[in-house]
């Protein structure tokens, strides 16, 4: 890899899926995951094997599947963690363990209870052990933007010395500047031994909003590797987004002299739209890049503008993101060949059940639509992934209502493999068909949220409904996409179930979360 090729480590599926709601199942990660590396990302961190088995078997999951990424497994510095992580990537056909330890005095002082001395140790010793099961190692000296300067060049020295390649310099609460981010940046490089060998890398978090400023003003000081997520998800405010920092290296090249991203751009909007999908989570219509209203010029001045010269108001194409949205694609007629080959344009690869249940779902839609658009396409593939491993199935739905009489639904589900069916009635129609689900699902989860969206313009568009229900403290979003909003609705509770269930049989093994 060349010194001006910035490499892309995505965390979605680590750092990301430990935001709230983003939680994904086995199915939904290694979707995920096929699309990062069609996307081109250089590093898929897949998760943090020793939080629970789940996270253990999808790491291990990933790692077999995926071939062009590197494939990596987080651990704190315990002999434990990393020999956990080690087990999980030992497939991967390019592994690696990252592990980390809190650097500030902060951290130290309250949550290790550690001396900088034994912290050294601790270094020295994991990544001496990571070494002897894989070559490529990353070290991460978490809160290192509140740690003492010194003390960091004597880590990072420490793990060079121990056998990293990567060494990742976190701002974790999301305290620093651009400035200041890029100034700590060109002094370890000036410092830490071996630092010529190494790649420096970074991690911003985004709680002054600045992360992905920080990011960049680091890569103009001499980091070569960006941590960042898709939609930018994280903890709290969230990461780097990694859309946005990619863009801004492809449009501004003229800043960024001569670096670039091996990642396909035309493969960003949908793996978008694939993540919120599967989580549930959209994204702020206003949201750089992937955002609905990221290309859509509302004023009557700029409508011209555009009209006239695309130039005038846009700095880069809708198309360059891989966003020629509306554009009429398949009809009723269409057969199975072209399914999979507009699919594949679109960047999905369909095998297996799945396919047989998209390709279903394409043609009931074809038979009640006139217009099938590139988004129904992508909405079409992701209420397919998530159906599978799941213990409740939504089978049917009749409902009755009306301005003069009260709504009932019978709804009708798959259980555990058996056919149930129950009817009930409610306020308004979507209440009798929660009350009918929860009846049969016998959940004493509550309801916290609900929210409907269309998936593409016209009256006969798809709606996709978000559902957010909480069980003992455990909050999870569910969705379900159909061109009848009670079914999508159905579809959204059901699929919010079963992530809940998912939860409660993933044995979480002292999970360090919140990092
Ligand atoms: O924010 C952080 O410090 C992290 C590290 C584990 C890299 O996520
Ligand atoms: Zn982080």
């Amino acid at each position: 890899m060349s010194e001006t090729q910035i490499r892309i480590f995505d965390t979605t599926l680590r750092d990301g899926e430990q935001s709230p709601g983003c939680s994904m199942n086995l199915q939904e990660k290694l979707s995920l995951a096929r699309q990062l590396e069609r996307l081109g990302v250089d590093v898929i961190e897949a998760g943090f094997p020793i939080a629970s088995d789940g996270d253990f078997e999808s790491v291990q999951a990933i790692a077999k599947q995926i071939e062009n990424s590197i494939v990596c497994g987080l651990a704190r510095t315990s002999e434990m963690d990393v020999e956990r992580a080690a087990r999980a990537v030992e497939s991967a056909r390019h592994p690696r363990i990252h592990t980390f330890i809190a650097t500030s005095d902060i951290h130290l002082e309250y949550k290790l209870r550690m001396s900088r001395e034994q912290v050294l140790e601790e270094v020295d010793r994991a990544v001496r052990l990571a070494r002897t099961h894989v070559d490529d190692v990353e070290f991460s000296a978490e809160d290192a933007t509140r740690s003492d300067r010194d003390f960091l060049v004597e880590v990072f020295s420490a793990a060079v010395a121990a056998g990293a390649m990567t060494l990742n310099v976190p701002d974790t609460v999301g305290y620093t500047t651009p400035k200041e981010y890029g100034a700590l940046i060109e002094y370890l490089r000036e410092r830490v031994a071996g630092a010529e060998g190494a790649i420096f890398s970074v991690h911003c978090h985004n709680d002054l909003g600045l992360a992905v400023a920080n990011s960049l003003s680091a890569i103009r000081a001499g980091a070569r590797q960006v941590e960042c997520t898709v939609n930018g998800i994280g903890e709290r405010a969230g990461n780097t987004s990694l859309e946005e920092v990619v863009m801004a290296i492809k449009t501004r090249s003229d800043q960024f002299e001569g670096l670039d991203t091996g990642i396909r751009t035309q493969e960003i909007y949908s793996t978008s739209r694939l993540l919120s999908s599967v989580t549930g989570v959209q994204v702020q219509p206003n949201k750089a890049i992937v955002g609905d209203n990221a290309f859509a010029h509302e004023a009557g001045i700029h409508q011209d503008g555009v009209l006239k010269a695309a130039i005038t108001y846009e700095i880069m194409t809708p198309e360059s993101i891989g966003r020629a949205s509306n554009v009429l694609v398949l009809g009723k007629h269409s057969g199975r060949h072209a399914f999979r080959d507009r699919l594949e344009e679109l960047g999905f690869v369909v095998e297996g059940d799945e396919f047989q249940r998209a390709f279903k779902r394409f043609k009931d839609l074809a038979d009640a639509k006139k217009v099938i658009y590139n988004e129904d396409l992508e909405a079409i593939v992701a209420d397919s992934v998530q159906t599978v491993g799941d213990r409740y199935g939504f089978v049917s739905l009749t409902l009755t209502c009306g301005s003069d009489r009260p709504p009932k639904a019978l709804v009708g589900l798959d259980l555990d493999g058996k056919s149930v069916e129950r009817e009930a009635s409610g306020v308004g129609p979507v209440d009798a068909i929660f009350r009918a689900i929860s009846e049969l699902t016998e959940t004493d989860s509550g309801l916290i949220q609900y929210q409907v969206h269309a998936v593409t313009a016209g009256l006969d568009a798809q709606g996709e409904v978000s559902v957010t229900i909480e069980e003992d403290g455990r909050r999870v979003i569910g969705n379900g996409i159909h061109e009848d909003v009670m079914v999508a609705s159905a579809k959204a509770y059901v699929h919010a179930l079963n992530k809940l269930e998912w939860h409660k049989h993933r044995r979480e093994v002292d999970a360090p979360r919140g990092i």
